[in-house]
């Protein structure tokens, strides 16, 4: 594998390489991250990652300096899964100044769910994944859907944009207990952990009762935010949707998910699951 530190020597190696896909993260790779990479590996000639820690995704006040950084056991897993190129930039090769030029999703897409609750976490992340984009140009990029909100405002954004990429979703990996993986788990604590999975099993009802004919929707949401209460977690939403665009359905035929944001201790967590 070919890491990367600068916009030119990985824009020369994408010239030399066919049909390229890519796979954007913020490093801490674990098995999700590993998952995309493989399922990249079926849709190019070569795949190409990239590790970037984005500043403009963060809140103040969030987690952006504590962040996991675990580069050398990064490129292991990466060369591993047989990527051929990683970009690698630094903040001075992606931000050399306080970037100006800022991709905004509709508000209607991003004052919910965690829009709401990380106010300009989107508008970080498109702009981040559009000027990735930009550089890599790829045929195709992988998404995944642990990330369900994030993956439809970059997806309507490659549209919308009229940008020449390819967006695939990956499917959620999970630990054996259920929960989904995440750089942001290593910060809960043995007991924590313990506990986790009942986020996963909360959604897990909700679907169950939604696909036997339960449709009170409010009263789903609202038991299992109690249950997360009661059993010492703070949440910030357990929301039913529509897949398309994450508004509450109207129709009891709509394609549905199920997304949930709750705090375990000073870990924030995010889930959702298809219904
Ligand atoms: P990061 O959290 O590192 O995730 C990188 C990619 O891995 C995202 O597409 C995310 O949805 C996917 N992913 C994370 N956990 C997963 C799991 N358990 N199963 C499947 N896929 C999983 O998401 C970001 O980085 C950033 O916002 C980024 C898009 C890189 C822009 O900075």
């Amino acid at each position: 594998m070919q890491i990367h530190h600068t916009i030119e020597s990985l824009r020369s190696a994408r010239a030399q390489a066919g049909r390229v896909a890519f796979v954007p993260t913020m490093g801490n790779l674990h098995e999700g991250h590993i998952a995309l990479m493989r399922q990249a590996r079926a849709h190019a000639d070569c795949v190409i990652a990239s590790i970037f820690v984005n500043r403009l995704q963060f809140g103040a006040g969030e987690d952006f300096d504590h962040y996991p950084r675990t580069f050398a056991a990064d490129c292991e897993k990466l060369e591993a899964a047989g990527v051929a190129h990683l970009f690698a930039p630094d903040e001075q090769v992606m931000y050399p100044q306080p970037q100006r030029y800022h991709v905004e999703p509709a508000p209607a897409q991003v004052s919910i769910l965690e829009g709401e609750f990380r106010p300009g976490h989107f508008r970080g992340v498109a702009t981040v994944v559009m000027k990735l984009l930009n550089i890599v140009q790829p045929d195709v990029a992988l998404f995944g859907k642990k990330d369900y909100q994030q993956l439809m405002v970059l997806s309507n954004m490659v549209r919308e944009m009229a940008m020449p990429v390819e967006v695939l979703p990956g499917d959620t990996v999970r630990a054996d207990d259920g929960l989904a993986l995440s750089s942001r788990n290593g910060y809960l604590s043995a007991e924590e952990r313990r506990r986790a999975p009942l986020l996963h099993r909360l959604l897990c009802r909700i679907r169950d009762a939604v696909r036997s004919g339960d449709h009170d929707l409010l009263k789903l949401e609202t038991e299992a935010m109690a249950e997360l209460e009661a059993a010492g977690w703070q949440p910030d939403y357990i929301a039913v949707r529509r897949r398309a665009d994450l508004q509450p359905p109207v129709h009891l035929d709509d394609a549905l998910v199920v997304l949930a944001a709750a705090r375990l201790g000073k870990t924030r967590l995010i889930d959702n699951l298809e219904i």
